[in-house]
């Protein structure tokens, strides 16, 4: 069966074989310009913190036409307590769980559904840990197309499941993991017109460079010293990567910040990879409660190997109980993410307490995904139900203290008010105002 514009399923060859160095493009100062000005238009393509940065994705016919939700532009916020906990002056988080879908996939959707819609496709389909999915049912919703999603049973997080349904997409959940996911899907592409939207689809890359652009253009085109990143599929490492080289190669930039990568102890190929004096990758039998990350055969490896390599930067590896306290943390800060997102934050502790990451350095941590995807992980944290005591006992003493100290389970009282003045007043003695009303 032939299909629109190319083999089924089988998105073209890397764009980078055709960099954004031959398109015409205005002087470093005049792009800045553009770019900051169509925030203030009212053109939907303007508006979205992907399509804005336009000239750097030369990848659609027609930029009037593509799938946008108003993706990107997402804050950068300062987390001043949790780079105390991290031992470095100056620490910003990048949150991407502030998309339309609530996850870094939006911004790497909107180009390839652009792309697929341009192709004349009516299906496409993907594999996925949940945001994927989430994104891709979303954007195929907004062009008219159908979508179809192949997840783990039982091993994605509720709040992404509940998405992909509620944007109307075919929800396929299979009894395996992510990485059989991926294979039994390449072999239903290989059968059918439909476009394949993983992240080896190279338009997803496109997008997914762009946050790399909002950074600095946030830090009034200043540089951070190091980004770190989770890792998972790796393909937004290296996505991120892309971005901040090329901005070197047009001269937005003078040099590039290192990329770390994190993962979760147990799903950690890449960081096994790097500690491999022969630089082997090996896959591994993936287990996590960060689900986003529960990939042991990741299919961008060799790219975000290059982006560690050229840029600088490591790979750490944090452990459930690590990840567990500093998603606490992240949301002790009034900004929260979802588990996946927190490894960037115990990767960072271990990388300055080992010497790798010095105080001054300004670093960016990229939170992937909203506190809200994975609201049961919360909730069984906060209860003391998430841990097991095995997970417990490899905590420090300064770390089972800090998890006692975060946890806030609920308090379930009658409603009556000599109940309710008995529980909180001895909390209350603390309260104090700190300015006269
Ligand atoms: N963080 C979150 C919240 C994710 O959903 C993912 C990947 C990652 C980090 C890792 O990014 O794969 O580019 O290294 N989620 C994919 C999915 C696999 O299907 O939603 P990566």
């Amino acid at each position: 069966m032939s299909s629109p514009g190319g083999s089924p399923g089988a998105p073209d060859s890397d764009p980078s074989a055709n960099p954004p160095s031959t398109v015409r493009l205005p002087n470093p100062g005049g792009m800045r310009h553009l770019w900051q000005e169509r925030r203030t238009s009212t053109m939907a393509v303007d508006q979205s913190g992907v399509w804005r940065f336009r000239e750097l994705l030369p990848i659609v016919r027609d930029v009037d036409r593509v799938v946008t939700l108003r993706e990107g532009n997402t804050p950068l916020y300062e987390m001043p307590q949790c780079a105390a906990l991290a031992g470095v002056d100056w620490l910003l988080a990048k949150h991407q769980g502030m998309n339309p879908t609530g996850s870094f996939k939006d911004t790497g959707m909107t180009a390839a559904l652009s792309v697929a819609v341009e192709r004349g496709f009516q299906w496409v389909a993907c594999a996925s840990t949940g945001n994927t999915s989430a994104a891709m049912a979303a954007y195929a919703a907004r062009a008219g197309l159908r979508s179809i999603v192949f997840i783990p049973d039982g091993k994605i997080a509720w709040g992404k499941l509940s998405q992909s349904m509620d944007y109307g997409a075919m929800t396929v959940q299979l009894k395996t993991d992510f990485d059989g996911c991926v294979r039994l899907l390449l072999e239903l592409v290989r059968r059918f017109p439909i476009y394949l939207l993983n992240s080896v689809n190279p338009y997803r890359l496109e997008g997914q460079k762009t946050p790399a652009l909002e950074i600095v253009e946030q830090l009034e085109w200043q540089v951070p010293e190091h980004i770190v990143v989770p890792g998972g599929n790796l393909a937004n490492s290296s996505a991120l990567g892309k971005g901040f080289m090329e901005m070197k190669h047009l001269g937005l930039i003078p040099r590039v910040p290192k990329i770390s990568v994190i993962q979760a102890q147990g799903a950690n190929p890449l960081y096994r990879w790097f500690n491999d004096s022969n630089r082997e990758m090996k896959p591994v039998a993936a287990e996590t409660r960060a689900t986003a990350i529960r990939i042991g055969n990741p299919a961008s490896w060799k790219k975000a190997a290059r982006v560690i390599e050229q840029m600088g930067g490591w790979c750490e590896q944090a452990s459930e109980q690590e990840i567990a306290l500093a998603k606490a943390e992240i949301g002790a800060e009034g900004v929260g993410c979802e588990p996946a997102s927190a490894v960037t934050l115990a990767g960072l502790k271990k990388l300055v307490a080992q010497g790798r990451v010095t105080r001054e350095e300004r670093v960016v941590l990229v939170l992937t995904g909203h506190t809200l995807k994975d609201s049961q992980y919360t909730i069984a944290y906060h209860r003391g139900e998430l841990l097991t005591a095995a997970e417990m006992a490899g905590a420090t003493p300064a770390e089972a203290a800090s998890h006692a100290a975060l946890r806030k389970p609920p308090i379930v009282l009658e409603a009556d008010e000599a109940v309710v003045l008995r529980a909180l007043e001895p909390y209350m003695h603390a309260a104090r105002l700190t300015q006269p009303v």
